[in-house]
């Protein structure tokens, strides 16, 4: 096969569905309500329980609000595209099937490789605000890590614009969840719908009883200024195009806030990852997409009109600003119950991230593009892919025992934000290329949304600091070098390519 060919090499959506038949299948039992709650278990975490602090205090002040609007737009642009592609592939491998039916193995490769950084590092993100939620529930006990325990021993000093050292040397309570969760999932988790149901229960709970209770200690003054930092916050490979920066360059702002707290809505892709247990994939999955989003834009909004109105934004917690606002309003049993909550909320995220970056290694592996026999091994009893997962625990416990959890959302956003870009982009492709393919559901204002989807990926990813780009752009060399030195000869499809062309 020539270079070009299989670069852009597509299979096609018959080869997927023949795939999806043979191998063997997962029960259909899922309705719209459990893939719904499955997508609000897997959104509400870290984003909402601990980045709003720091977001709200050092980028958009009381303008979160809105950051969280346009945050929850942009992903409503990109699930309806998520949505459409799900109803046509009803397959488990997201948006890496989804590139390699409609845009090529190459981009295929590019997705699959940057889906990998986005739960990888999404993980060690999670597993860095979970950390900060655990010592405040110990210190109400009076518990507390030794000073070099408990924390990187580097955080970024907004008013300085540079990282400093602090007291840490190693995040240890990080280090000891990933750890925990690295062995669940080599044993493997019988993803149980009540264990599920528990935790999201717990979660909207404890996120209720916020906008509830933290209502009546809202004093409207807090919400003066609105927007200090201004309303936008877009800049351009270092240089600024719209709005302010703070002291070490990075974009602030309303808009700025919104590319940061971007992390609080990813996971909703995860809901096509159970496409093949949908009871009516076709028309169960986009529902499942669309509404837990909504459901947590809503949820989201509300909750940060909450907070900023409760404290001054200067005033809110970095490391844990939903349950810390409400010691400030002098609610400790609250707060308490808040942190409690957020733990266990916080964990199932970890969980879920943790169990994805895996998966789409093995559906690579699958394809030839990663070795077979590492990533694509499944552990003759416990049925998992376990290499990988011990690989993938390990890189997670190495970046969040050291790295600050700011440097490791915004790598999280822009990896994701990438990736919802392409989808958006396939799309675009897929009705000009397939224009007769079934589309049980069809993402609406048709070629708006994908468009726009583009555009506000490309908005917020401008947003973040220059340096995440470089760090996307050195992780996607890396991928280059792998795939060409690896899977470009391995791959499936070329062999298969391969095989028809020699008659065999
Ligand atoms: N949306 C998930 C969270 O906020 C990743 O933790």
């Amino acid at each position: 096969m020539s270079m070009r060919r299989q670069l852009f090499a597509t299979k096609s959506l018959s080869q997927l569905l023949e795939e999806m038949a043979g191998e063997n299948r997962l029960r259909r039992v899922l309705g719209p309500v459990q893939l719904t709650s499955l997508g609000v278990g897997a959104i509400i975490g870290a984003g909402i329980f601990v980045a709003t602090g720091a977001a709200a205090r050092n980028v958009a002040g009381p303008s979160l609000m809105l950051s969280y609007v346009v945050a929850g737009i942009t992903c409503i642009f990109a699930a309806l595209c998520y949505a459409e592609f799900a109803s046509m592939v009803p397959v488990a491998g997201s948006a890496y099937t989804y590139a390699y039916a409609t845009l090529g193995e190459f981009f295929a490769w590019i997705i699959g490789w940057d889906l990998v950084l986005e739960y990888a590092v999404g993980g060690a993100t999670v597993a860095n605000g979970w950390s900060g939620y655990f010592q405040s529930v110990l210190a109400k006990f009076d518990l507390h890590f030794p000073p070099a325990l408990s924390g990187p021993p580097i955080i970024y000093d907004t008013a300085a614009g540079h990282f400093v050292r602090t007291a840490g040397v190693v995040n240890l309570p990080a280090i000891l969840i990933v750890t925990l969760v690295t062995i669940v999932l080599v044993k493997g988790i019988q993803e149980s719908a009540s264990v599920n149901a528990t935790m999201v229960f717990l979660k909207v709970t404890a996120v209720l009883f916020v906008i509830l209770v933290g209502a009546f200690y809202i004093n409207p003054e807090n919400w003066q200024p609105f927007a200090p930092y201004g309303m936008t916050g877009v800049s351009f490979f270092g240089r600024t195009l719209l709005g302010q920066v703070n002291a070490g360059g990075q974009p602030v702002g309303m808009v700025a806030g919104a590319a940061i707290i971007f992390f609080a809505y990813i996971g909703f892709d995860s809901v096509s990852t159970h496409a093949e247990e949908a009871r009516q994939p076709t028309r169960d999955v986009p529902i499942g997409i669309v509404a837990s989003l909504v459901i947590c834009t809503v949820l989201y909004i509300a909750v940060v009109a909450v907070l900023t109105g409760m404290v001054s934004y200067d005033k809110l917690s970095v490391d844990a600003g939903v349950s810390d606002a409400f010691k400030q309003a002098g609610l400790p049993w609250a707060e308490f119950i808040i942190a409690a909550a957020g733990v266990a909320g916080i964990t199932s995220v970890l969980l879920v991230l943790m169990l994805s970056a895996p998966r789409v290694f093995l559906a690579m592996a699958r394809d030839g593009m990663v070795p077979q026999s590492f990533f694509g091994d499944v552990h003759h009893k416990f049925r998992t892919p376990w290499k990988s997962t011990i690989l993938i625990g390990a890189s997670v416990a190495t970046l969040t025992g050291f790295l600050p959890i700011d440097a490791l959302l915004h790598l999280t956003n822009i990896g994701t934000l990438f990736a919802f870009l392409m989808v958006c982009a396939a799309v675009l492709i897929m009705r000009r290329t397939n224009p007769d393919a079934q589309r049980p559901f069809r993402a609406p204002l048709y070629p708006f949304v994908p468009i726009l989807g583009i555009l506000a990926c490309l908005l917020l990813m401008f947003s973040l600091p220059v340096e995440n780009w470089y760090r996307l752009i050195i992780w996607m060399v890396i991928g280059f070098v792998i795939y060409f030195s690896y899977g470009y000869s391995h791959s499936e499809l070329r062999k298969r390519a391969d095989a028809v062309s020699r008659g065999v």
